[in-house]
């Protein structure tokens, strides 16, 4: 990786977190250049470049060090670190602050009129999700022998298509579910947007550009609560 020394932070694209993530970097004193359907944005006063890509993708980004931070959801964070994790050479990363904002649970959802009262009743069960290594190790935690099966997206319509018998998915409102017919039976894990990069700061500019960065979010977070 050619060293770089303006800072990096990788955000989503085009979702739920690009706007209260953008106002966020705002109030923290950084400005873009570039609009926001372009991949890369431009730091106009402090050293600070933006990167716009698939949620999914930041905590690999930050791993392999194309980026130094990245603002995303816990359960993306979370995910990561279970699976591909510490392996190949990636840094080992961290949440290095809750931004309150994207609230949301990793739940699991049957069909309304499934007979379901304990994570036993997933016995032998299909469960669609896009979160696998999270249900895996839940489902251990739980004693629960299911087939997990892997979707990238529209986990929400498989049990109708008869490809699962249950989901395990990202819950906000709730809209989602009652649209489909699931009613929400476990909670899983409490998820918001958080600042997630490296264990370990840079230890050249960029690690104070974090430093200031963080004392500004610190400052910033306090203002809103
Ligand atoms: C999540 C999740 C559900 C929906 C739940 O998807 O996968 O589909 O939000 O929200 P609700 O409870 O408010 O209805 P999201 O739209 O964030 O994006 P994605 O599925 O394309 O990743
Ligand atoms: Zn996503
Ligand atoms: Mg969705």
């Amino acid at each position: 990786m050619k060293p770089r020394d303006r800072l990096r932070i990788a955000m989503q694209k085009s979702g739920r977190l690009t706007e209260p993530a953008l106002d966020l970097l705002n109030r923290c004193g950084l400005t873009f250049r570039q609009s926001r359907d372009k991949l890369f944005c431009f730091g106009e006063g402090e050293p600070v470049d933006l990167l716009l890509v698939r949620d999914d993708d930041i905590p690999g980004l930050i791993a392999q060090g194309v980026c130094d931070l990245g603002i995303v959801g816990r359960n993306v964070l979370s995910e990561f670190r279970g699976t591909a994790g510490e392996s190949n050479g990636n840094a080992a990363l961290t949440e290095w602050r809750k931004l309150g904002f994207g609230r949301c649970r990793l739940s699991i959802a049957v069909p309304q009129e499934m007979d379901y009262n304990a994570p036993q009743d997933l016995h032998g069960r299909r469960i669609a999700t896009s979160y696998p290594g999270l249900l895996g190790e839940w489902l251990r935690t739980q004693g629960v022998d299911a087939t997990v099966i892997t979707l990238a997206g529209s986990v929400e319509i498989a049990p109708k298509l008869g490809t699962a018998d249950a989901i395990c998915d990202l819950v906000q409102s709730g809209g989602t579910l009652v649209a489909n017919q699931l009613r929400e039976t476990d909670v899983l894990l409490q998820s918001e947007a958080v600042l997630a990069g490296p264990e370990a700061l840079p230890s050249d500019e960029r690690g104070d550009m974090i430093e200031l960065l963080l004392k500004r979010l610190d400052g910033v977070i306090q203002v809103r609560e």
